[in-house]
C-alpha cells in the first residue's frame, strides 16, 4: 500500500515554531510530527510514502534521510504552485496508481493521534464504497466542518460548514483512505478535498465515515500543539502502564517503544 502525506501548507498559525521550520518537520515529542505519521504508516505495511511538498521544499527533500532509518520508500511530488488539498493528488496521479488498484492513504501533516489504520482498512474493505474518512468528536462544532453522517453504517450524508445549530459532532480528521478512482475527479489545479471533492463522493453514496477511536488533535497552533502533546503523553503512559503490568517486567523502563 502507498500513503500521500500533505505536508506543503504555509504553517502560518504555529508560527513563531513555524518561522525556522516547515510546520511538518517541527519536533512533537522529540521527533519531527511528520514521523510519527511515517512511523504507524510502515506498521501496518505500507510501503511508500509521497510527500506532497510546495513550501520550503528544500528542507522537506532532507526527509529522505530517514529512508533507510525507517525502511520505507519516501518519495516526493513537488508543487510549483500551492495545489490545495485535493490538487496535489492530482499532480501525484502516477505515483498514487499501480497495477494493483489499492486504495491509498491520505494524511494531513499535522494531526496527532494512535493512528487506528488498520481499523481503516478492514472498515473501508467492508462498505465497499469509494472513499473513507477518520471523523473524531469535538465539544464545539460550530468551529468546524461537521460531518453528518449515518449512526448505523457510517455513510456520509452532508458536509455544514460552522453550523449555527447543532448537525451533528464529528469533525474531518484529516486521515483517508481512497480509491485509486477518486483521482478521476481531480482536477490539476488548486482546490479543496474536503470543499469540492468529498461532498461530490458523497452526493454519490460512496462515502463513508469512520470515527476515530483514542485521543485526536489537529496540532496546528501553539494552543492545540500543547494539548495535543499532553494527549500524546497521556496515551504513551497508559500504553506503558498496560505493558507493564501485562508484558515481562523490565525494571527502570517507563516508556515502551
Ligand atoms: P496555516 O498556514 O497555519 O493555515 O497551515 P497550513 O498551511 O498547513 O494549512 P492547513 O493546516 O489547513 O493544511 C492542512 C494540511 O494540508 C497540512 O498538512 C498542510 O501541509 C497541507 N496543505 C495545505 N495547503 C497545501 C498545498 O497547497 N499543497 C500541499 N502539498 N499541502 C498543503
Amino acid at each position: 500500500m502507498k500513503a500521500l502525506i500533505l505536508v506543503g501548507g504555509l504553517g502560518t498559525r504555529l508560527r513563531p515554531l513555524t518561522l525556522s521550520v516547515p510546520k511538518p518537520l517541527v519536533e512533537f515529542a522529540n521527533k519531527p510530527m511528520i514521523l510519527h505519521q511515517i512511523e504507524a504508516l510502515k506498521a501496518i505495511g505500507v510501503t511508500e510514502v509521497i510527500l506532497a511538498i510546495n513550501y520550503q521544499p528544500e528542507l522537506m527533500l532532507n526527509l529522505k534521510e530517514f529512508e533507510k532509518k525507517l525502511e520505507i520508500k519516501i518519495t516526493f511530488s513537488q508543487e510549483t504552485e500551492p495545489l490545495g488539498t485535493a490538487g496535489p493528488l492530482a499532480l501525484a496521479r502516477d505515483k498514487l496508481i499501480d497495477d494493483s488498484g489499492e486504495p491509498f492513504f491520505v494524511l494531513n501533516s499535522d494531526v496527532i493521534s494512535e493512528y487506528p489504520l488498520k481499523q481503516m482498512v478492514d472498515f473501508h474493505k467492508a462498505h465497499g464504497g469509494e472513499a473513507s474518512i477518520m471523523v473524531t468528536k469535538v465539544d464545539e462544532p460550530s468551529k468546524y466542518g461537521v460531518v453528518v453522517m449515518e449512526e448505523s453504517t457510517g455513510k456520509v450524508e452532508r458536509f455544514v460548514e460552522k453550523p449555527k445549530t447543532f448537525v451533528g459532532n464529528k469533525i474531518n480528521a484529516g486521515i483517508y483512505l481512497l480509491n485509486p478512482s477518486v483521482i478521476d475527479r481531480i482536477e490539476l489545479r488548486p482546490t479543496s478535498i474536503e470543499k469540492e471533492v468529498f461532498p461530490k463522493i458523497a452526493a454519490d453514496n460512496k462515502l463513508y465515515a469512520i470515527v476515530l477511536p483514542g485521543f485526536w488533535m489537529d496540532i496546528g497552533q501553539p494552543r492545540d500543539y500543547i494539548a495535543g502533546l499532553r494527549l500524546y503523553l497521556d496515551s504513551l503512559r497508559k500504553k506503558s502502564s498496560t505493558k507493564l503490568a501485562t508484558g515481562p517486567h523490565i525494571v527502570g523502563k517507563c516508556f515502551g517503544g
